[in-house]
């Protein structure tokens, strides 16, 4: 049951007018859930809950489409995505190094934020930056042959 106190939250209020609008489409859960996502920065269980509520399913049924799809998330996402190539290129460079070290700096594993709710890391596929490898990306920019933690820290201080 949702607080009544939420309800009055206006995140919630705009969550409620993007379901009573959306509800009119077929099969509407996914792009309810995507506007959600989009309200909220991620989709914690009392969200789902308020949607499984306003549409009149089960919040299991929920639950398995956010657990289904990846790029639905379940915590709060950083200001910022910082997404690591894990292809095969940045593999073979020492993507694997890379990881070690963006997790030492920032002090959070894959799929973690920050304490500061600046980064979430994750893992991506080839960004086609092979000549460049091993890369991790932030926003639209690229950064390459990353091989040490003083770069490291010269480019995330950029964003801090
Ligand atoms: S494998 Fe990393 S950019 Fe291509």
């Amino acid at each position: 049951m949702i607080p009544a106190d939420q309800m009055q939250n206006d995140q919630y209020a705009h969550l409620k007018k993007v379901i009573e609008e959306k509800k009119k489409i077929r099969n509407p859960l996914i792009e309810i859930l995507r506007s959600a996502q989009e309200i909220f920065g991620y989709l914690p269980v009392e969200v789902q809950e308020f949607i499984a509520q306003e549409l009149n399913i089960p919040v299991n049924q929920i639950y398995g489409v956010v657990t289904f799809y990846n790029f639905f998330t379940m915590t709060p996402r950083g200001k910022y995505n910082l997404n690591v190539c894990l292809g095969t290129a940045c593999f073979v460079k020492g993507a694997p190094r890379l990881v070690q070290m963006l997790s030492e700096e920032l002090g959070i594993q894959m799929g973690e934020t920050t304490k500061d709710g600046i980064f979430t890391m994750s893992a991506v596929r080839c960004v086609g930056a092979c000549s460049l490898a091993p890369v991790f990306v932030i926003g639209e920019e690229t950064y390459g042959r990353i091989d040490s933690k003083d770069k490291i820290a010269e480019i995330l201080k950029r964003y801090k």
